[in-house]
């Protein structure tokens, strides 16, 4: 099954699907789209030897379908099958998400449906919260609010701050994101199967 990975920044869990996605596993990586040129995961993709592009926003802007065309036009001529949005930072379009519904994932760095958006950490600590995690769901035309697949947990320690607890999350989200995508392109491939 043919995968794709979209970002915006680091990629880190971007490197954690892509070296999952390797031997008897039935998906592989073949595209990193980024909506910007300046996402320092576009370069480790390369090193890994995948096909990565940019369909920079700041050329489309405020073009957003136009974008999201430019954006379906890349997953079309790579016959991609699953999209894993990886610290994406555009809110697709319910038009493109209608085209895509079922088969796009998100990791997102809180316990949803708590802190959809932004800033989830801060909020959590804010809150007096003990326990902050991450969620894998598939994503609907609402931010943040599609049916979670599994989710990841962290104590919040005392006197922790956004970036420390960002931190341990994101340990979480690279044991949890390819774990869910290896058992989801199962489920899908059974599925088709039947
Ligand atoms: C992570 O916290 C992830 O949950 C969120 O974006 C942050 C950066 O992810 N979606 P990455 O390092 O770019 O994969």
């Amino acid at each position: 099954m043919n995968v794709a990975i979209l970002i915006s920044g680091s990629g880190s869990n971007m490197l954690s699907l892509i070296d999952d996605m390797t031997g008897p596993h039935p998906g592989r990586v073949r595209l990193v789209l980024s909506n910007t040129p300046k996402a320092a995961g576009i370069s480790k993709a390369v090193a890994r030897g995948i096909t990565a592009k940019v369909v920079d926003y700041q050329t489309y802007k405020p073009n957003i379908s136009a974008f999201e065309q430019a954006l379906q036009n890349q997953l079309e001529a790579h016959k991609i099958d699953l999209i894993c949005l990886a610290g994406f930072m555009h809110i697709l379009g319910s038009n493109f998400i209608a085209s895509w519904k079922g088969r796009i994932l998100n990791i997102h760095p809180s316990l949803l449906p708590k802190y959809k958006g932004l800033d989830t950490h801060q909020r959590a600590i804010d809150a007096g919260d003990y326990i902050a995690g991450c969620t894998v769901h598939e994503v609907v035309t609402e931010l943040d609010s599609g049916r979670i697949l599994a989710q990841g947990y962290v104590n919040i320690l005392p006197d922790e701050d956004a970036l420390s607890l960002a931190a341990r999350v994101l340990v979480q989200e690279h044991l949890l994101y390819p774990k869910v995508v290896r058992e989801f392109i199962d489920n899908l491939l059974n599925k088709i199967s039947q």
